[in-house]
């Protein structure tokens, strides 16, 4: 190819790349809306009537400090304030596991948030991330959603509200943060 022939070409590449470029950024400009939502999260895994009970192990969990490799299946209310009489939001269904070898409480959350109330009735958003719990805060990506949520993306910051070294049942305010169409 001689010289002007790819001066055009890498204006034109260029060109598609600036076009390209402008019509993503107005596109996400125009039709994303940033939601923010606050709520507590109830763990009880005590008593006769657990949200949240362990479904597997390893045999050498029960010697690990950290008791790595349980499995916890979970379906916790998430409600509006922090006691668990309050109004109910919706479920955080899925799974908890203990994935760290010499940190105590760091955790691998792989859950859905399933909202049963107002405009977000019906929709989902999915949290996949790392949850030392006895960490201030802890930060964790929203993966993807549905319903209203979809195209989600974001984070979520969890701050232990109460936590019962008795019973190990847990109170943990939540904050939402998330982008979608
Ligand atoms: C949420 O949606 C379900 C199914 O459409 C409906 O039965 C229920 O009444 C709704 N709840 C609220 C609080 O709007």
């Amino acid at each position: 190819m001689d010289s002007g022939g790819t001066a055009l070409s890498l204006l034109l590449f260029l060109s598609r790349t600036i076009l390209f470029h402008s019509t993503h950024e107005a596109t996400a400009a125009a039709d994303d809306r940033e939601t923010h939502l606050h709520f507590f999260f109830h763990d009880v895994v005590s008593g006769t009537r657990p949200t949240a009970i362990r479904v597997a192990q390893s045999p050498t969990t029960l010697l690990s400090p950290t008791s790595f490799g349980a499995v916890v299946m979970m379906d916790d209310p998430l409600t509006e304030g922090p006691h668990p009489g309050s109004k109910l939001l919706g479920h955080a269904q899925g799974i908890y596991a203990l994935a760290s070898k010499e940190e105590a409480g760091a955790l691998l959350m792989a859950m859905n948030f399933a909202f049963l109330a107002g405009e977000f009735n019906g929709s989902t958003l999915t949290v996949l991330g790392r949850n030392p719990v006895f960490s201030d805060v802890r930060e964790m990506p929203v993966v993807g959603g549905s319903g209203r949520f979809r195209f989600a993306r974001g984070y979520v910051l969890a701050r232990t509200h109460k936590f019962s070294l008795l019973t190990g049942d847990a109170v943990v305010e939540y904050d939402v943060y998330v982008r979608h169409d």
